[in-house]
Formats: structure tokens, sequence, C-alpha cells
């Protein structure tokens, strides 16, 4: 079945077609063309397909696109501004956090809406990545970035 919906991504209004059991991870990367949001498990199991929705880190694997309707999502694109990398995004960088990149987007998006939320502790921050999967940096240089990012 088709369901006509309306997502608001990265402040930009979009009006699609989707089938009943299209996830926001189908919508965004396949619909959008939003690829920074990447397709690991597919189950809910590695994190690398978080976006914020309506404030809260979600694994868009595991929600339908028609779920997302009205919904505020905000993807890997719509962190920098003005072409300048986030305080998180710089942080990843400058601790070599980043090997294949595929899991970073995930670990990025849970840690903005962290920091969104007013988490700022390095313990908070841990914690929302949790359960996110790496399968290249050993997670070493992920705790370096997120030292990184509370030291401001
Ligand atoms: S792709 Fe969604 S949690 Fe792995
Ligand atoms: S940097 Fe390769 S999976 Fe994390």
């Amino acid at each position: 079945m088709k369901h006509e919906i309306k997502l608001f991504v990265n402040d930009i209004p979009y009006n699609i077609t989707v089938n009943s059991q299209d996830t926001l991870l189908y919508a965004l990367r396949d619909i959008l063309h939003l690829t920074g949001t990447k397709k690991g498990c597919g189950e809910g199991e590695c994190g690398a397909c978080t976006v914020i929705m309506d404030g809260e880190a979600v694994r868009s694997c595991l929600i339908l696109a028609v779920e997302a309707d009205g919904k505020k999502i905000i993807t890997i694109e719509g962190v920098s501004a003005n072409g300048k990398l986030s305080r998180v995004q710089r942080a990843f960088v400058e601790a070599g956090a980043i090997q294949c990149g595929f899991c970073t987007p995930g670990f990025v998006m849970a840690i903005e809406a962290a920091l969104r939320k007013k988490k700022t502790k390095k313990e908070e921050l841990i914690k929302a990545v949790s359960g996110h999967l790496c399968r290249c940096t050993g997670y070493e240089n992920i705790i370096k970035a997120i030292d990184k990012i509370v030291r401001g």
C-alpha cells in the first residue's frame, strides 16, 4: 500500500510516497538520496543508521517511514553549517576516530542528540554511543574524540 507522507529533513520539507513496509532509513537514502546515513545491520544492532527524530537519537532502520510522517529529522548532512564541520565532527577528525568511516555518522548523530539535550559529561556521551559498533577503530580514538568534545 502506498502512503503520502511529509518529512522535515534538515529543515527542508519533503512530500514523498512510500510503501507501508519502507523504513525511514530507506526513505532517507533511497528516496531523498541522503546517503550520509548508513545501513549496517538493518536490524537495530549497529547504530550506523542513527538520525535525530524530534530531538531523540533513533535507529532509522527500525522506524517505518509512515511512523516518521510529520516528524523533524536531522541527518549527518544537517549537522555542519556553511560548509564547516560541527564540533563533534571536528573532534572525530582531530582524534583520528575515523578509519573506514562507515560507523561515524551514527556515532556523530548519537553524540549530537545527547549534546542537544544538554548531556555534556563524558559518561553521558559514552552512554549515548553505547551499542554503536565500529569494526575499525578499537574505540580508543572514539573515546579520545569524546574527551575533546567534553573539553570543548
Ligand atoms: S543499520 Fe540500523 S542499527 Fe544497524
Ligand atoms: S571507522 Fe570503520 S566501522 Fe568504524
